[in-house]
């Protein structure tokens, strides 16, 4: 799929602009603090139906307007789409060809996107949470289903962990978790073997990343870390979570908080069998996260039969030559890349109607 053209009106600093993007290679240049940035982050918005900068939406909307617009006219495989998002601090609407949507869940799905930024080093050195948000994301995009899973797990959780608090300060009865278990149970299991899946099908094509960009000579592995005592075998994913939560009771109240389950677990990153997060020197580090990235890529092809849009922020200047010289063979000709830098030498292997260069200047951003 590829974005043909993007309309943004009042969307941070961006006033009003419309640009024909290139179905391949799309060079946002500019210095800093111009809008490089928004514009990706309002394409993303539109793809995931959040910003990866802000939860606020009011945060998006230029400070001196009510309301913001991000357009795009998207083209696919079997149709062309148009989706939009106008919101104001208080709402967000959402059109498709027209037709009005008020669910976010209506419009994950439909443009999907690869973000890789400097921010994404954190999916190695961060916390859990950034592993986790990485793999919720991807498998949104593609399964609406999982979406919703997510989010009513999210929903059960918070009820459950306020449960526990009442329970504790004794305002709640013990009996009332019964019922809450099972939904945590049922939906926080469907997760937990989604997300098994997934990193199955991760695995293989991370290491293939890992091994390319580094000729080779590094080998990645992929795990899904889970904090129930055993995951042992799908099937007995919920067996095992209700033995957990059971048998930890005491705890669990002791604490206030839920301390099994899906928004407890992780992914390990070995290179070459070394835990990359604690030794890996920031090289190998940059290396795993683009090879997952890359794995990214793959893995939404093969689950929609299309390549999303990969937006790469500020991602060049820290990569060395073979590194960028990968990942421009890995996505010239085959999947719409939109890239920002300060400055970039363009490489010569890029041929001249294989790319579009945009400068962006205090939010005006005009082809070259
Ligand atoms: N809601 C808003 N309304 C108006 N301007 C905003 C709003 N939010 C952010 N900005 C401004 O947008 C400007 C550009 O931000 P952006 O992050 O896109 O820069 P950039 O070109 O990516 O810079 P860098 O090269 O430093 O990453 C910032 O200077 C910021 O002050
Ligand atoms: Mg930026």
């Amino acid at each position: 799929m590829f974005i043909d053209k993007i309309l943004l009106k009042n969307y941070r600093n961006i006033k009003e602009t419309i640009l024909d993007l290139s179905p391949n290679l799309n060079i946002i240049l500019g210095y800093n603090g111009q809008g490089k940035t928004n514009l990706l982050e309002s394409i993303y918005l539109l793809g995931t139906g959040s910003s990866h900068r802000s939860n606020v939406d009011s945060d998006l909307i230029n400070w001196h307007r009510e309301k913001a617009l991000v357009q795009v006219l998207l083209k696919k495989k079997d149709q062309d789409l148009r989706l939009s998002l106008i919101f104001t601090a208080l709402q967000k609407r959402i059109e498709i060809n027209n037709t009005p949507y008020k669910k976010i869940s209506d419009l994950i799905g439909n443009l999907n996107i690869v973000l890789f930024s400097p921010e994404d080093l954190n999916l190695i050195k961060g916390g859990p949470s950034y592993r986790r948000k990485f793999l919720d994301i991807e498998v949104s995009q593609v399964s609406p289903y999982y979406y919703h899973l997510l989010n009513e797990y999210k929903h059960i959780l918070k009820q459950r962990n306020n449960l526990l608090k009442n329970i504790r300060d004794k305002k709640d009865n013990k009996e009332l978790l019964e019922v809450w278990d099972e939904k945590l149970i049922e939906t926080g299991s469907k997760v937990i073997n989604k997300r098994i899946d997934v990193v199955e099908k991760l695995k293989l094509l991370a290491r293939l990343g890992q091994r390319k960009i580094t000729n080779g000579s590094e080998n990645l592995k992929i795990d899904y870390d889970c904090s129930l005592s055993n995951t042992g075998k799908k099937e007995e994913t919920d067996i095992i979570f209700k033995q957990d939560l059971v048998n930890n009771r005491k705890e669990e109240i002791y604490k206030g908080y839920t301390i099994f389950g899906p928004h407890r677990d992780d992914l390990i990153l070995k290179v070459n069998d070394i835990d990359i997060r604690k030794f890996g020197s920031q090289g190998q580090q940059r290396t795993t996260a683009l090879a997952l990235k890359l794995a990214e890529l793959e893995f939404m092809k093969s689950e929609t039969g299309e390549y999303p849009v990969l937006l790469l922020d500020d991602v060049f200047s820290e990569l060395d030559e073979l590194r960028r010289d990968t990942l421009l063979s890995v996505v010239t000709d085959r999947i719409q890349t939109i890239i920002t830098a300060t400055d970039l030498s363009i490489p010569s292997v890029l041929k001249r109607d294989h790319y579009k260069v945009f400068n962006v200047r205090e939010g005006n951003i005009k082809e070259e």
